[in-house]
């Protein structure tokens, strides 16, 4: 099978934003305990935060981190989590069905995010919380000195406030799940209000409304619509998450993941454009995607059926196989051909809950299969992200009708003169890929990276074999007069780097 695509620098979309290698520290299972932090560990520093997870952070390239929900943001009490430890309450975290110690709080995690060179994202509770405590967070966050809470921050040991510049105003208040659960105009209303104190703290910081859990809710699309008619002016993203899960079985389906990802782009962005043309504002809103990754999500139930009220207990370990980590490469090209309105993506989460990072209690700490195309992506997708129309093949799916077999996205660094391509096979058998680079004088191909998935589609990463799904340096073809071939093998990401 062929299929053929052509790179031409006249085609920007935009930056390929930093912001887009995000990923997720949520107070769920063990992200946070026996993940990013674990006091006593052999390889924790004083602070209980472990090095062997802080280096994979660094080696998977993420950019920016939210944290501390997700789901359990919508109960919390962020002063729960900051002065003397001893003095911290326990308390019930009605998302996890979990007793949250508040060992770790917002302190820890500026900590950590220092230690581990990301941007930290924030959430603030509007579940169960309003306006003041959101102010009040901004105020311990931001504010230099002078007043009670900044003061606070300062006796707490951080004379310097951490300036965070993005907030998620709550977390997916359109699910019947979420803890303090709102209508579309409850929760504008309210956005709206914390949008425009917060802004009256700190003008600087960037702001996400809550769009919706994802595009299968019965209440896509009118949320959305809703929430910006209350907070279009006051807001600078519209979030959106997505999970894909592979427990039926259906490769096919699940391969083709990336494709409805990107129509719940364009209907997200329509619908932001909608609302901007009622209100004749010219500002165009970003999406902040700021959950998406695979999940194998018929396995919660399970997990939270299983206990009563304990402490961090393992929640949606999945182990991830190479055919995940292909669908997890081709969602990323989608949010990269999308990079003129995804500001902010992060997949979730970091560690062991439905992670590219995985641990042992008291353990090592080891890569899943999705943590490659991440890395690999992170590190070369710098420049500037540039459409492709690739011509090829298409298959039959159950989920979402024929799709093509191919799909890819370039960006093309100037300062370097680099281009890379990344580039998923969908299909069963080996594409090979004509590529016409002649847009693009003097390049010559100098690697091609491959996670093929074809051969051991469900093999995974695990503590004794961590090493099992891994890239591979391919062959490498050089182009001859802007023009060269290369084969993709079946089910597989590929990146593709030209100098
Ligand atoms: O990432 C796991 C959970 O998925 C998050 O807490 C929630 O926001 C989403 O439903």
């Amino acid at each position: 099978r062929t299929a053929q695509l052509t790179i031409d620098p006249a085609f920007a979309v935009g930056p390929a934003d930093r912001r887009l290698f995000g990923s997720f520290v949520e107070h769920m299972g063990r992200c946070v305990y026996g993940g990013v932090y674990e006091p006593g560990h052999p390889a924790a520093d004083s602070r209980g935060l472990r090095g062997d997870v802080l280096e994979l952070t660094r080696e998977l390239g993420v950019s920016v981190v939210r944290y501390p929900g997700g789901n359990f943001v919508s109960g919390y009490r962020w002063e729960d989590g900051v002065g003397p430890v001893g003095d911290r309450p326990r308390r019930l975290d009605l998302a996890w069905k979990t007793i949250e110690t508040n060992a770790f709080g917002l302190d820890e995690f500026m900590t950590w995010a220092a230690a581990a060179e990301v941007e930290p994202m924030m959430a603030v509770n509007l579940g169960t919380r309003g306006v003041q405590e959101a102010c009040d967070l901004l105020e311990y966050t931001n504010h230099p000195g002078g007043t009670h809470l900044s003061d606070l921050r300062r006796k707490h040991g951080a004379e310097e406030p951490y300036g965070v510049r993005l907030w998620c105003l709550g977390n997916e208040l359109d699910g019947p799940w979420q803890v303090g659960h709102k209508t579309a105009d409850e929760y504008g209303r309210l956005a709206a209000e914390t949008a425009r104190a917060m802004k009256m703290i700190d003008p600087s910081i960037s702001l996400v409304a809550c769009g919706s859990s994802n595009r299968t809710m019965s209440t896509f699309a009118s949320w959305e619509a809703t929430v910006l008619e209350h907070t279009y002016e006051h807001v600078d993203y519209i979030s959106a998450h997505t999970y894909y899960d592979p427990s039926d079985g259906d490769r096919a389906s699940i391969l083709a993941s990336a494709v409805d990802m990107d129509n719940f782009i364009r209907e997200v962005v329509a619908t932001a454009d909608h609302v901007a043309a009622k209100q004749r504002d010219r500002r165009k809103l970003k999406i902040s995607f700021d959950e998406w990754n695979v999940w194998y999500q018929s396995r919660l139930q399970a997990d939270l059926d299983r206990r009563g009220w304990v402490e961090a207990p393992a929640l949606i370990e999945d182990d991830f196989t190479a055919v995940d980590a292909v669908v997890v490469g081709d969602l990323l090209i989608t949010l990269l051909r999308h990079a003129d309105r995804v500001g902010v993506a992060c997949q979730a989460q970091l560690a062991n809950v439905i992670a590219p990072i995985r641990t042992r209690t008291g353990g090592p700490a080891w890569r899943q299969s999705i943590f490659h195309p991440f890395a690999l992506t992170a590190r070369h997708a710098r420049g500037t992200v540039l459409r492709t129309e690739p011509v090829g093949p298409t298959y039959e799916t159950k989920r979402y009708g024929e799709v093509p077999v191919l799909d890819t996205v370039a960006v093309h660094d100037e300062e370097t003169g680099e281009l890379t391509v990344f580039a998923v096979n969908r299909g069963d058998t080996d594409l090979e890929l004509h590529l016409d680079l002649r847009g693009l004088a003097g390049l010559s191909a100098s690697s091609h990276v491959s996670l093929a998935a074809g051969d051991h589609p469900t093999a995974t990463n695990t503590e004794a074999e961590p090493d099992r799904v891994t890239p591979r340096q391919l062959p490498t073809t050089t182009t001859d007069g802007g023009r060269c071939s290369v084969r993709l093998p079946a089910v597989s990401w590929n990146m593709l780097r030209f100098s």
